[in-house]
């Protein structure tokens, strides 16, 4: 594709010019939308045009301009990505792992929790873009992981990543008792991720 904007009315804030190659949706988007308004998401774009020597053609950045194929930026809303992203992880784990959702699990379990080696984390909402995330970085530090997920294949997921035990909240006949199940030895931790 080819940028279909090649002049900005207002020069000098024409700088970079890209194509988005990925898009994020998030549930809470509708809160903050009215009928009309361009979708809210962040996106993995590659700059196609510039005028920045900061953000070169041929780069990639994250950015928060919305479900647009091609935007324009002056670069202060950019992230660049790395220029030597590694070729076998896939470029959309910047809006996912490695983005936002992953700062979020990990702030959440080394700042907040402070989990220690050996320790219980409990997880809701497992299956989901931060609580992957969260288990996974639990198992690294030596915790035993327990996921709580909405369905059976969520269920299966959550073992596939790792998860030592992991439930489905809805057709379990108590969730005290899967709890318990889970855990005999009880919770250190708690990673809540149900808004
Ligand atoms: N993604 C980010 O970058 C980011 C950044 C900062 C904060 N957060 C916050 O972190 C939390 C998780 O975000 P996420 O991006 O991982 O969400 P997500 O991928 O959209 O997962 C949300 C999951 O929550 C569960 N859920 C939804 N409504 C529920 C309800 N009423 N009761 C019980 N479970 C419900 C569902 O899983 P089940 O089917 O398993 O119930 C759903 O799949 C949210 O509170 C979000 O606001 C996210």
């Amino acid at each position: 594709m080819h940028a279909i904007v090649s002049k900005s009315p207002h020069n000098h804030l024409f700088i970079i010019n890209y194509i988005c190659i990925f898009f994020t949706f998030r549930p809470f988007s509708k809160l903050y939308m009215k009928e009309g308004d361009v979708m809210i998401g962040t996106q993995v774009a590659k700059v196609i045009q510039s005028k920045n020597s900061a953000f070169p053609v041929g780069s990639h950045v994250v950015s928060s301009c919305g479900w647009r194929t091609h935007a324009l930026s002056d670069g202060k809303d950019l992230t660049l990505l790395m220029a030597d992203w590694p070729k076998d992880v896939p470029m959309s784990l910047a809006v996912g792992t490695v983005g936002m959702p992953g700062l979020t699990a990990l702030y959440g379990v080394e700042a907040v929790l402070q989990v220690q080696k050996g320790e219980t984390l409990l997880v809701n909402a497992a299956a989901g873009a931060v609580g992957t995330v969260v288990g996974q970085i639990g198992k690294i530090k030596g915790c035993k992981v327990v996921g709580s997920a909405g369905s059976d294949a969520k269920v299966a997921y959550l073992k596939q990543l790792g998860f030592d035990e992991a439930f489905n909240y809805k057709t379990v006949p108590s969730l005290e008792e899967a709890l318990k199940k889970a855990a005999p030895e009880g919770y250190d931790c708690f990673f809540e991720n149900v808004s």
